[in-house]
């Protein structure tokens, strides 16, 4: 994937190309200003109203608590962007819109949306974190702190779109029982795989801010007494045995290469013989391909938790020492960049 601007007309096109457009201007302030218009849209609660139906921007600002004049210039933003369009004064969602931003979309990413707005400080620090080499520290915070509600209502959703691809993938082993997930979060992978398989039970290990998520996540679906969640941390709780599979879903790049490569043994002497590793991660060869969805990534990670990006290379080295004789990769669709490999 790339991020890029694109140009709506001949016109911009040819002084695209002829290199008259001042493109890192456009890019420090178009970035910013989409970012902003969209969190906001979310937050604000625009996109659920018009979720349920067209309406003038004075309505759909009196209905919510709004300023009508800043409620019709987002509107309008909304438009440019394409999630909405107008007629007659009266704004709907587009097929993009609805399919993406009504909550009630089984597509929705209305709540990663939303907390994506609290990423915006990790970026206005970057050239501090340049210098000192600190990052937001995002898995520090509290139990209780309103981040984690957001952080998993967010990455559930992205859970919510790939799972069914990755449930249908993943290699099990026959009448799978028991099922360790870490860094599990949410649940949505686990509960996934439960209900593909009748006899398996998960055990969700996490830290506990995303735990009490997780925990309430899976009573809402109903299935507490099939995913299971303990509060730790993966680096240093006991992992137990005897499981037939286990995830490592969007975990290793939090870990430092020491730690991923100690937790990779470890995993292989909880699982029973002939189980499965399933790991999905962003793994990228630096300065191999430029990518910006990798490369930012990378960046991201650092920020949020001083965490990198590893190579396939490392992870590859990392499983064979760990005694995992059967390695490969498993080509996913649904999010680009993202890796589903599967060891035994
Ligand atoms: C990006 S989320 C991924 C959640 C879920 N596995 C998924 O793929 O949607 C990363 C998860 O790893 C957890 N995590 C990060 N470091 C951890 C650690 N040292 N021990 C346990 N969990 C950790 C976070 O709390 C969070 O739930």
């Amino acid at each position: 994937m790339k991020l890029a601007l694109k140009c709506a007309n001949p016109a911009e096109w040819l002084a695209l190309r002829a290199g008259l457009v001042p493109e890192p201007a456009a890019e420090a302030w178009g970035g910013m200003a989409l970012s902003g218009v969209v969190v906001a849209a979310v937050r604000s609660g625009v996109t659920a109203r018009l979720a349920g139906g067209q309406a003038t921007a004075p309505k759909i600002a009196a209905d919510l608590g709004l300023d009508p004049l800043p409620t019709r210039l987002l509107l309008d933003c909304l438009r440019s962007a394409g999630y909405v369009t107008e007629r007659s004064g009266r704004y709907r969602l587009t097929r993009r819109g609805r399919r993406w931003l009504d909550p009630a979309s089984r597509l929705s990413v209305a709540a990663y949306v939303e907390g994506a707005g609290d990423y915006w400080s990790w970026w206005a620090g970057l050239s501090d974190t340049m210098r000192t080499g600190t990052s937001s520290g995002s898995h520090e915070a509290g139990p209780a702190d309103p981040y984690w509600q957001r952080y998993m209502a967010g990455q559930r959703e992205l859970a919510r779109l790939s799972a069914t691809e990755i449930t249908k993938k993943l290699p099990m082993p026959r009448r799978p029982r028991a099922l360790l997930d870490l860094g599990g979060g949410h649940g949505w992978y686990s509960a996934s795989l439960c209900r593909r398989y009748p006899g398996l039970t998960a055990t969700v290990l996490d830290l506990p801010g995303s735990a009490a998520v997780g925990r309430e996540i899976i009573a809402e679906a109903d299935l507490s007494d099939r995913v299971l969640f303990r509060d730790g941390d993966v680096t240093t709780a006991d992992l137990g045995g005897g499981y037939d599979a286990v995830l490592c879903f969007n975990l290793i790049h939090h870990l430092a290469p020491a730690q991923a490569a100690v937790l990779l043994r470890r995993i292989r002497a909880a699982l029973k013989p002939g189980g499965t590793l399933a790991i999905l991660d962003v793994f990228a060869e630096p300065g191999r391909r430029a990518s910006a969805h990798a490369d930012m990534l990378a960046l991201f990670v650092y920020l949020s938790s001083g965490a990198r990006v590893h190579t396939p290379g490392e992870l590859d080295g990392w499983l064979r020492d760990a005694g995992f004789g059967s390695r490969r990769e498993i080509p996913m669709l649904r999010m680009p960049g993202l890796s589903l490999r599967v060891a035994a």
